[in-house]
């Protein structure tokens, strides 16, 4: 399976992520290290997620050059009016210590207001906020630009503006219980890199994960757990994957991916999609909005 995929920049971002939503404080500074002992290049954070501090400190405690590290981070959503992205975006770079991202996303296609109310207009059209992330992309703050949590109908809306810059990826939750065949068809057609996050199903749902009968024989097949089985699915599908852990042993084990044979991964496409999808994170009603009609 591919260590890396390209984006439309030419640069090269690794296959497999350590992820850092709910890993807290006195704990994702631990995980961090470990993981960039174990090999990883790619850590995954966000300004919502309230670790961009510690993950910094880890950074630099690790002594690994800061350009042989990929850091993602998010715009959170209220933060999406132009005048206060870059102000947003230097606050993520200084927690992280770093004076630029590798890849920087609207974390939803949500804006709201500083009081938390739904700010329609921006929500509606995420356009005006692209716009500003393409200024930081030509000031050397970002290096590549995307979104998060878009669907299909938010992508092409904001895609048929003229962007100066294309959304190299759209990170999305995709599990065994929310695997999303059509929008990985989607994106392999137009060749936008999809990043899954939430890859054993989130918290509570990832005993069912690891106990599926399929994910569990082509684990004894393989010689593998069956989380390296749903983690290597998604890279198999063309993504990126974002397994979050705070075990030691766990972090170790999750960034050992293997291909699959066919003949099992269509297997294991084909139980996925069988059954009624059931997304794990969706916050977006509790926002006055339904991001996925
Ligand atoms: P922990 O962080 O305590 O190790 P997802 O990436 O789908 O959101 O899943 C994250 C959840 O799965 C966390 O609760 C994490 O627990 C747990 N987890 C991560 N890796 C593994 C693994 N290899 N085996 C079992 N559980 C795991």
């Amino acid at each position: 399976l591919p260590t890396h995929f390209t984006l439309p920049s030419g640069d090269k971002i690794p296959s497999v992520a350590l992820g850092s939503w709910r890993s807290g404080p006195g704990e994702v500074g631990r995980a961090v290290q470990t993981a960039l002992k174990a090999g990883y290049r790619h850590i995954d954070t966000a300004w919502a997620y309230k670790n961009e501090a510690e993950i910094g400190e880890a950074l630099k405690a690790s002594n690994i050059p800061r350009n042989e590290v990929w850091l993602t981070s998010k715009l959170w959503n209220t933060f999406h009016a132009p005048e206060d992205v870059e102000p947003a975006l230097d606050e993520s770079l200084a927690r992280l210590g770093t004076d630029y991202l590798d890849l920087y996303l609207i974390h939803w296609p949500v804006a709201q207001n500083k009081d938390g109310t739904l700010n329609k207009e921006l929500t509606e059209n995420n356009y005006p906020t692209w716009q500003k992330l393409e200024e930081l992309v030509a000031k050397g703050k970002i290096r590549n630009i995307g979104v998060s949590n878009f669907n299909i109908r938010r992508f092409e809306k904001l895609t048929s503006n003229s962007l100066k810059i294309q959304p190299a990826v759209n990170q999305v939750e995709l599990n065994f219980w929310n695997p999303q065949p059509e929008l990985v068809k989607w994106a392999k057609e137009k060749g936008i890199l999809l990043e899954a996050y939430s890859p054993l199903g989130s918290q509570n749902r990832v005993k069912d994960s690891l106990d599926v009968p399929e994910v569990k024989e082509i684990s004894q097949v393989l010689g593998i757990t069956p989380a390296q089985v749903l983690i290597s699915w998604q890279v198999q599908r063309g993504a990126v994957v974002l397994p979050k852990s705070v075990t030691p042993s766990r972090i170790v084990e999750n960034l050992l991916i293997t291909k699959i044979p066919d003949r099992l991964f269509n297997t294991l496409e084909a139980v996925a999609t069988s059954h009624k999808p059931e997304r794990s994170v969706d916050p977006s009603k509790k926002w006055g909005v339904d991001i996925f009609e």
